[in-house]
């Protein structure tokens, strides 16, 4: 194989093409660095209408975004909330910070999100809200969770941190439910380095979320309290990269779906390679180009394949720990009650996904795991 011109390809970089540098300065010349400026409304509107949903409250980063999403919604000590097994720990970590328990559930083998069907049995007399993860990019199901909130009535909020865009029969991620949560951190389909916002149709929990961001000051009364709140607030600065990267959102989302075909038509006959489906319903992101590896068909574990390639100058991740695995959240918990989790997570690998990554370094990544798997064969 012929050597790539670069030394290595990493799984996610930045692409800061646009006007992030310009808007920086600005920010910097004017002095309006903090929490004011300008930026900030800009992001708030833009990021709202660009998701389908009326109002956006920026935060810090995409855990307090969940974080603050359930405290406007009321979720305390006591309180259980549905998620799914397999997910970043931040899910279940904002849960946790509310004094609340987080109540896992298996995945659906197909998307490899929450299983719909496995809800209702999670469900007890303290759960109050069911939030869904829209993991590496595709949509959940939507419908039948929306349908067994209504019946129970709880509150939905989608972690859709790694979906900006996505969309579930035609409607996009973060509008279908109360809240939906996203984070801008520098690998997410766009960046403000750190960051996260949480949009809503629902105006009065807009407002909500915004008093409990600020310290939940009375909006008629400087330095007034009338209860607990955070200092979850985005800087202008952050905002600044945020809106420049949202003037290029819709070519990194093509992008994305370009690199994933491209993918999909590269290794579709590697044996012992399944990529994330998209099913039907859906319209994927696909923040992360995933695969699992089947080591009976493929010829080595996934670990082996992700140190083959890390040789070959290509990164690699794991997929997440299924959370329950974790030690904060391990006791009481067994591998047997999530079976599609453990799978996944034990056989799943992220390939380098940037948007910026081009025809030659995917065709360098794929080559290098045809080889891997020739290997085996001969
Ligand atoms: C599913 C999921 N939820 C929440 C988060 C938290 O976002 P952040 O890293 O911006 O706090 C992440 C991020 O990495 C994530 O992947």
């Amino acid at each position: 194989m012929e050597p790539h011109p670069e030394k290595r390809i990493p799984v996610s970089e930045p692409f800061l093409s646009g006007n992030e540098e310009k808007y920086v300065l600005e920010c910097l010349r004017t002095g309006w660095i903090s929490s004011l400026g300008k930026f900030i409304p800009q992001l708030e509107e833009g990021f709202a209408k660009f998701s389908g949903s009326g109002y956006g409250v920026a935060v810090m980063n995409g855990t307090v975004a969940l974080q603050l999403a359930l405290a406007a919604l009321g979720i305390k000590e006591g309180d259980e909330v549905i998620i799914p097994d397999l997910t970043f720990v931040a899910t279940a970590n904002a849960v946790r910070y509310l004094g609340a328990k987080p109540v896992f559930v298996d995945s659906e083998p197909e998307t490899w999100n929450i299983d719909p069907e496995k809800i209702a049995a999670a469900i007890t007399r303290k759960t109050k809200a069911i939030m869904p993860v829209h993991l590496y990019g595709h949509p959940c199901d939507m419908e039948p969770i929306m349908r067994i909130a209504a019946e129970h009535n709880l509150f939905v909020i989608e972690d859709a941190a790694e979906a900006h865009g996505a969309e579930y029969k035609g409607r996009r991620v973060g509008s279908i439910s109360n809240v939906g949560c996203f984070s801008f951190y520098g690998n997410k389909i766009i960046t403000t380095g750190e960051g996260g916002m949480c949009v809503t149709n629902d105006e009065q929990l807009a407002e909500r979320m915004r008093f409990l961001r600020d310290h939940a000051m009375s909006p008629g009364k400087r330095y007034w309290h009338p209860e607990i709140g955070y200092n979850f607030r985005m800087t202008n600065v952050q905002a600044a990269i945020g809106v420049a990267q949202l003037e290029q959102v819709e070519k990194f989302i093509a992008l994305k779906r370009k690199n994933a075909q491209l993918y999909g038509s590269l290794l579709k006959d590697v044996r012992g390679l399944t990529l994330q489906p998209q099913m039907p319903w859906a319209k994927s992101v696909y923040w992360m180009h995933s695969v699992l590896v089947n080591e009976g068909q493929f010829g080595f574990s996934r670990d082996e394949l992700m140190a083959k390639l890390k040789g070959k100058g290509v990164d690699s991740r794991p997929f997440f720990y299924p959370v329950h695995q974790l030690p904060p959240y391990k006791p009481g918990c067994s591998d047997r009650d999530f079976p599609v989790a453990v799978r996944l997570s034990g056989s799943g690998i992220n390939l380098p996904s940037s948007v910026k990554l081009s025809e030659t370094d995917i065709k360098f990544v794929c080559n290098a795991i045809r080889e891997i798997s020739n290997e085996k064969i001969s």
